[in-house]
């Protein structure tokens, strides 16, 4: 459905920009037809820029984007495009308008996409979608963004994303501001929506979270794939130090939270080098040039000690 090539994003830092910093560096994935792949990684690793590179909100500085096998830099047709692909974001409230009734976000799709759409099947359409959703239209329609929860606002941009043929779906921590009950509403909407069609990038820091919701899931760190695989074999094999870092960083109940041992930022790494080089606890001179390797079947590896 989706395939990344040895995706690059660059931005000029330093002097007159002569400096690269690499946000997303030769990332390559798939996300298959009906699979949710958790995207997972610290704040800065590049997350929302591969998710923003694939609604097209930015341009890659190398690599392809294939939807379909086509390629999404081809598509001369936007709209097209963002019928089946369509992005949610981590804040629900910046996504409406405070003086106009939620209903308004669903009239701007109708008016943008599907002008021909005779009003009262437009309705019965949207009544269908929020129900789709878990929601009730007549708890909801009608209401102005402040008479809503977070969550609720939350499932009805999914819900806006739906109205669309959506068959792709970017969903950039959009739970991160909900509270935990509500949290699950939403993570279960997206489970129920997979098994009717929808496939789903869900871009977190939250390894429970992943954990939970996905069929894939992606160890990012800053800008490159450390580890990626089936979520089981992720979580209950983790092979790459920085994945097994992450795993031990999670605090549980009855574990006390210890400090790690191990330095928070990576800033010295020789070019060429492993990007977890500086920060990790078997970095030697052999960690060079390291690629993605298939340790067993379905379970990629970037580490040379696997
Ligand atoms: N327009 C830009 N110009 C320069 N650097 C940028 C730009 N946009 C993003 N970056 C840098 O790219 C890196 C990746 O940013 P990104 O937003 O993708 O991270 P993230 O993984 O989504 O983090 P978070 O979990 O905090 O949302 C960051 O270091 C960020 O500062
Ligand atoms: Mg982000």
């Amino acid at each position: 459905m989706l395939e990344i090539v040895n995706l690059t994003k660059a931005y000029p830092i330093g002097p007159f920009g002569r400096e690269k910093f690499y946000a997303v560096d030769n990332v390559s994935f798939k996300i298959e037809d009906q699979e949710i792949v958790s995207l997972i990684g610290e704040s800065g690793s590049g997350k929302t820029t591969i998710g923003k590179l694939i609604l097209r909100l930015i341009k890659p500085t190398s690599g392809k984007i294939f939807y379909n096998a086509f390629d999404i830099s081809s598509f001369k047709n936007l709209k097209e495009y963002y019928r089946h692909v369509q992005g949610v974001f981590q804040d629900p409230f910046s996504s409406y308008n405070p003086i106009f009734k939620v209903d308004r976000v669903f009239e701007m799709v109708r008016e943008e996409f599907y002008p021909d759409v005779k009003r009262s099947s437009w309705q019965e359409r949207l009544q269908k979608v929020i129900e789709d959703i878990g929601l009730n239209p007549k708890e909801v329609l009608g209401k102005f963004p402040h008479q809503l929860s977070g969550g609720q606002l939350q499932r009805l941009l999914i819900a806006r994303a739906l109205l669309m043929e959506t068959k792709f779906l970017v969903a950039d921590e959009i739970i991160s501001m909900l509270d935990a009950s509500t949290r699950i509403d939403v993570l279960n909407t997206l489970i129920k929506l997979k098994e009717k069609g929808l496939s789903v990038l869900f871009i977190t820091h939250d390894l429970s979270l992943g954990y939970y919701t996905s069929d894939k899931t992606i160890i990012l760190y800053r800008g490159s794939i450390m580890e990626h695989g089936e979520t089981e074999k992720v979580f209950n094999n983790p092979l790459h130090p920085y994945t097994k870092m992450l795993l031990e960083s999670v605090p549980t109940l009855h574990k006390k939270w210890e400090k790690s041992s191990i330095a928070l930022e990576g800033k010295n790494v020789p070019k060429g080098y492993c990007k977890f080089y500086d920060r990790c606890p078997l970095g030697d001179t052999n960690c060079k040039n390291v690629e993605l390797r298939e340790v067993e079947n379905g379970h990629f590896v970037a580490c040379t000690k696997v």
